[in-house]
């Protein structure tokens, strides 16, 4: 089965024909909301809002651990994850629409790993392609069927938050090779490739980074709304041209 995790701008799926809901458990605690479960467009998916419904669990406080294992205990095997960034990159603007294909993690002091007792072996998982390679391409696949224009691949920087970036951290993040900068990549990413889930993600911009565009000043968040809102809406069709071929494969 397929989970959406759901960001910032998508805590609810109101397309979605919802047929129940899970109020999961975890040894980490409650998930940030109840898993809904739905139909659409001729599939069963799951929907979990990272935030919360309504959002009101700021980044670094989300649990998610208890996300995932929720997610993986009841029976996920992929998982697409909505993202909000700041565009570092001077192709994107607000409302651009990215499935990334690195990951650089500036977050600290967050339950980060499966990996907490004292285990008879130590295993230390794969992480060089940290998006699931073949969803990520389904996702492309879905986008160009669909007729929508994502970008194909860049560096996600995952930020401790909740404050927004000091316009020289940009600038470092940008010297690293990051091209797009959002607060919840991590450890959500490596979470769901220690639990065995697939995970991809499809990132909509909402602003400039700090410093960057019309974000020279100060961050530009109100003004791109809208942008951001188109954007949003592009990536819900990207996800439902995914579910749509996924209903067709044999
Ligand atoms: N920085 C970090 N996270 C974000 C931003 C940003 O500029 N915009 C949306 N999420």
């Amino acid at each position: 089965m397929l989970a959406v995790i759901g960001g910032s701008g998508f805590n609810r799926w109101d397309a979605l024909h919802v047929t129940g809901r899970i109020d999961a458990a975890t040894p980490y605690g409650a998930p940030s909301a109840p898993l809904v479960c739905g139909r659409i467009a001729g599939r069963e998916v799951l929907f979990l809002a990272r935030h919360g419904d309504p959002h009101r669990i700021a980044p670094h406080l989300i649990n998610y651990r208890a996300n995932i294992a929720a997610l993986r205990d009841a029976g996920v095997r992929r998982v697409v994850a909505f993202a909000s960034v700041g565009g570092i990159s001077a192709d994107l603007q607000a409302g651009s629409v990215v499935v990334p294909d690195g990951i650089l993690d500036y977050t600290h002091s967050r339950a980060h790993t499966f990996v907490d007792e004292q285990v008879e072996a130590v295993t230390h998982i794969d992480f060089t392609h940290p998006f699931e390679p073949d969803l990520r391409s389904h996702l492309l696949t879905a986008a160009a069927a669909a007729g929508i224009a994502v970008r194909d691949g860049g560096t996600y920087a995952a930020t401790q938050g909740p404050r927004l970036e000091s316009a020289a951290e940009i600038r470092r993040l940008e010297r690293d090779g990051a091209d797009l900068v959002g607060m919840t990549g991590m450890p959500e990413a490596a979470l769901a490739r220690e639990a065995g889930l697939a995970y991809a993600m499809l990132a909509v911009v909402a602003n400039d980074a700090a410093g960057k565009g019309e974000s020279a000043a100060a961050v530009a968040l109100d003004g791109a709304q809208a942008r951001f809102d188109a954007g949003m809406a592009q990536a819900r069709e990207v996800l439902l041209a995914l579910l749509r071929s996924d209903a067709e494969a044999p």
